[in-house]
């Protein structure tokens, strides 16, 4: 034998190679069984977005927010929410609270506000509003922050959609139980006549 070390690297070649094959095999398996876990899963999930109660954004198995998708799995094709109809009708909405900034009830499409010029000002404008017949922008949007009032609009008011939004038929994103204060005030003092009645009768 005047090649025996080149037959013991050659048999330790294969020896390690087969070794390899085995290792690459268990792991291939194991991925494999992972992965049909894994489609199992996706399989359960609802192919059409999952409307919950008053909310056109699905919900994923943790019951998370999932505005993006809305639960739909990745793989499949969404449809998607019909885009939202600005209202043009001058129908204003009423205010959730005091200090809310109305919504505005019309449409505002190519309406510039910039450093040169401020569409909205041309009818809201204290000067301009009786011309429009708009309303004009209330006292507060000429204050400065120390309360102190300008002649023309306050730099912290010139951005108006900041805080104005147009008015829209989209449904609501997420459900909710808001009440405003007159019914949460109308509800307690209901609420404290029937204890006054219940302690009177007794
Ligand atoms: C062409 C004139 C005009 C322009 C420009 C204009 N508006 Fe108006 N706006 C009106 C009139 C008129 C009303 C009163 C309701 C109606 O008739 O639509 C009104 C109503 C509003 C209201 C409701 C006020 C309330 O008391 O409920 C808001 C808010 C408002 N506008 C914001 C804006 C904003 C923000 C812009 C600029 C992006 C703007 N408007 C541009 C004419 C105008
Ligand atoms: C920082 C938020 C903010 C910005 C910016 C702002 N507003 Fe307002 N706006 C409000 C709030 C809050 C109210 C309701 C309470 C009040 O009158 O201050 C209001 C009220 C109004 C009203 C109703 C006034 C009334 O007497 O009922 C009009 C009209 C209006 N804004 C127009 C405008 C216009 C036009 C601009 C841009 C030049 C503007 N707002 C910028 C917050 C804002």
């Amino acid at each position: 034998m005047r090649n025996k070390p080149l037959l013991i690297a050659a048999g330790m070649t294969v020896a390690v190679m087969a070794i390899i094959f085995f290792a690459g095999w268990l792991f291939g398996r194991m991925v494999a069984r992972h992965d049909r876990a894994g489609e199992a899963q996706v399989a359960a999930a609802p192919a059409q977005p999952a409307e919950s109660a008053g909310s056109v954004m699905g919900r994923t198995g943790s019951r998370q927010l999932d505005a993006l998708r809305r639960g739909v799995p990745v793989d499949q094709e969404a449809v998607p929410v019909p885009m939202a109809r600005v209202e043009n009708v001058d129908r204003k909405r009423e205010r959730a609270y005091p200090m809310q900034p109305p919504t505005i009830p019309h449409a505002i499409d190519g309406y510039q506000i910039d450093k040169n010029s401020n569409r909205c000002m041309l009818c809201h404008a204290r000067a301009n509003a009786e011309k429009f017949q708009a309303p004009p922008v209330s006292v507060t949007h000429y204050m400065d922050r120390d309360d102190q009032f300008l002649a023309s609009i306050s730099s912290r008011r010139y951005f108006c959609n900041q805080c104005h939004v147009v008015q829209t038929d989209a449904p609501e994103l997420v459900g909710n139980t808001f009440q405003d204060i007159d019914k949460v005030l109308a509800a307690a003092e209901s609420g404290q006549a029937g204890a006054t009645s219940a302690r009177e009768s007794k």
